[in-house]
């Protein structure tokens, strides 16, 4: 759906960015700016800055910045149309309907109709438990350890023992027996009619990432079978793309996540602090879950039960984990079974040494593959490292693969040489190991000449921008084009036109540009750290001397384009003038 540029700014203007990031930061008024604790890294001295009169946000320490959008998009995860909506509705602007096919508009209606339902079971869950007829639950989740705020927060309910009295509460709020039946909250048969399928139980409602519930769990209070059961998939509950906690752990402000097989061990964890832990929904953990956690962090840490069942199960999530691109550990639980179990009686400080223990999920597939060799025996131990081989040869660059190399080998005493060579014949012969890559261009080490050129161009921009009265006084000197990065460029164009007709917005100028790494670029264009004299004229010399680099660096680049660019003549003859002009002319700051 396109939005119209006007709009976009409408809604931007409406929102206010201390309004908006007050909700998510503590801000402390420091002159004209606020201030308070970045979140997008951790620091214990506040050096993120939120401009009212700028609209924008910016971190001095590790340079996140942007107008209320980039926030939402950074803090939230959202794409620039998800923020939008968000703020559209905060300020109490309609947008534009999206035009649904009739077919894709009935497939809507319908998840909506099931989502309405599940929202109305959970609270019916909700005040069961908190009611007489809940105090067996209550007691049963306050004895595993639960406080009230974790009751609360994971929005923990129960069901009764009379079997059809949620599907009674649902129908006198107007769903049919179908609809129930399809939230998958109750089954019919011939016996007992249309009946619920939760009943004496506490419940577990599974929320997704907009904290809207698209099923349940249930657990028996005590021994029972099954243990846990859980809503069937419905056109809402999709369990290969969803994952338990993730609703809290999408914004935890952590750098891993840690990936846990059963609710509770969630709940245990997040109640210990650990608010970054999330669970499949009591099925194995797949790829779509895994792309899922891809978009919030690089690192996944599994906590999974220390029995034979959990490795089983951890090595299959390595793999996928692999396969996606995430970074795979393991946490060590023992001597207890399961996270829950281990918080419970070890406490916080000694899960966050095991976090920080965390093995890498390389070395502990091996280690795990060892115990099926006797090792003394010469011909299973060539087995155990021919095997090792072959998954050596996984590692498709040569780094990568040498290092693992060495420290398997070191670990288990083989001789580095003799298992390079097994590795090379084994690559060889299965052409396993794919030709090597070139890493990725990513950020080249800064050219220092030319990081000084963009930063005297960002602090006139920052400088303008602050005392906008200054444009008519240098406009003369100026062009966009002497902003010579493209970036700043477009940005100087669009903010030079905004000072001609006296309406220039610095964060509006960030909503035309939709990567969020260019808006972090456009916020620091217009932040740049201006480090003023308290002497008058020496702020005048710096102004002075800052635009004087600006035309030269502008001269210069456009010279040594003479010939394969139409515009560098001209701007060379500009340049040139203005230069000469510049060494003569005293341009006061002064009002
Ligand atoms: P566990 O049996 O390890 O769960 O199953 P747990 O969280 O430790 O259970 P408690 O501590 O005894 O309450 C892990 C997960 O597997 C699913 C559930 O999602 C559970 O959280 N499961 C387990 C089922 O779906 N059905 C079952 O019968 C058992
Ligand atoms: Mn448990």
């Amino acid at each position: 759906m396109y939005y119209s540029d006007e709009l976009v700014e409408e809604i931007r203007a409406k929102n206010d960015i201390v309004d908006i990031v007050s909700g998510y930061v503590k801000l402390t008024k420091k002159g004209s700016s606020y201030f308070g604790l970045c979140p997008f890294h951790n620091e214990k001295s506040p050096s993120f800055s939120v401009s009212p009169m700028k609209q924008m946000y910016y971190c001095f320490g590790c340079g996140a910045g942007g107008n209320v959008f980039s926030f939402l998009m950074h803090y939230e995860n959202f794409t620039f149309q998800e923020s939008l909506k968000a703020l559209a509705q905060k300020a109490g602007v309609d947008l534009p309907q999206e035009e649904y096919s009739a077919e894709a508009k009935k497939a809507a209606d319908k998840k909506a109709i099931l989502l309405e339902i599940n929202k109305e079971a959970a609270k019916y869950f909700y005040y069961q438990l908190r009611g007489k007829q809940g105090e067996l639950g209550h007691r049963y989740l306050t004895n595993r350890g639960l406080s009230e705020e974790t009751l609360q927060k994971f929005g923990l309910g129960f069901a009764n023992k009379t079997s059809n009295d949620l599907v009674q509460y649902l129908k006198s709020k107007g769903y049919k027996d179908e609809q129930i039946i399809q939230a998958g909250l109750a089954s019919a048969d011939e016996r007992y009619g249309v009946h619920d399928k939760f009943w004496n139980r506490v419940i577990f409602p599974i929320m997704d990432v907009n904290h809207r519930a698209i099923g349940f769990g249930g657990r028996v209070m005590g021994e029972g079978n099954p243990k846990y059961l859980n809503s069937p998939e419905t056109p809402v509950f999709d369990k290969s793309r969803n994952l338990y906690g993730l609703n809290f752990a999408r914004t935890a402000r952590k750098n891993n996540i840690i990936l846990c097989e059963g609710y509770m061990d969630v709940i245990a964890l997040h109640q210990a602090g650990f608010n970054q832990a999330v669970a499949s929904l009591g099925t194995a953990f797949t790829s779509g879950q895994a792309n899922l956690l891809r978009r919030y962090t690089d690192q996944v840490l599994l906590a999974y039960d220390s029995d034979g069942a959990g490795t089983s199960a951890a090595l299959r999530a390595l793999g996928i984990l692999r396969e996606t691109g995430l970074s795979g550990k393991v946490i060590d639980l023992k001597p207890y079974k399961d996270p829950d179990e281990f918080v419970g009686n070890l406490g916080q400080e000694a899960f966050q040494e095991r976090i920080d223990q965390a093995e890498n999920g390389f070395l502990f597939e091996i280690r795990i593959l060892k115990q099926r060799f006797n090792t003394q025996d010469p011909e299973e131990k060539t087995v155990f490292h021919r095997e090792i081989a072959a998954k050596l040869c996984q590692f498709s660059e040569e780094m990568e693969r040498s290092n693992y190399l060495e420290a398997v080998a070191d670990t288990y005493q083989i001789n580095r040489e003799s298992l390079k060579k097994l590795v090379e014949g084994y690559a060889a012969r299965t052409g396993l190991v794919k030709p090597l890559e070139r890493p990725k261009s990513g950020i080249q080490p800064k050219n220092r000449a030319e990081e000084g050129i963009r930063r005297v161009q960002r602090l006139l921009i920052t400088w303008l921008t602050e005392e906008p009265r200054l444009y008519d006084k240098v406009k003369k000197y100026l062009t966009p084009a002497d902003f010579t990065d493209e970036l700043y460029g477009k940005v100087a164009e669009k903010l030079f036109e905004g000072f001609e007709h006296e309406n220039y917005s610095p964060a509006g100028l960030i909503s035309l540009f939709p990567e969020e790494e260019e808006q972090r670029q456009v916020a620091e264009l217009f932040n740049t750290k201006i480090e003023l004299s308290d002497s008058f004229s020496e702020r005048e010399k710096a102004f002075h001397d800052i635009l004087l680099n600006v035309k030269r660096n502008s001269l210069e680049y456009y010279s040594g384009r003479l010939g394969s660019d139409v515009t560098a003549l001209n701007q060379v003859l500009e340049a040139k003038k203005a230069l000469e002009e510049l060494n003569k002319t005293h341009i006061s700051l002064e009002e």
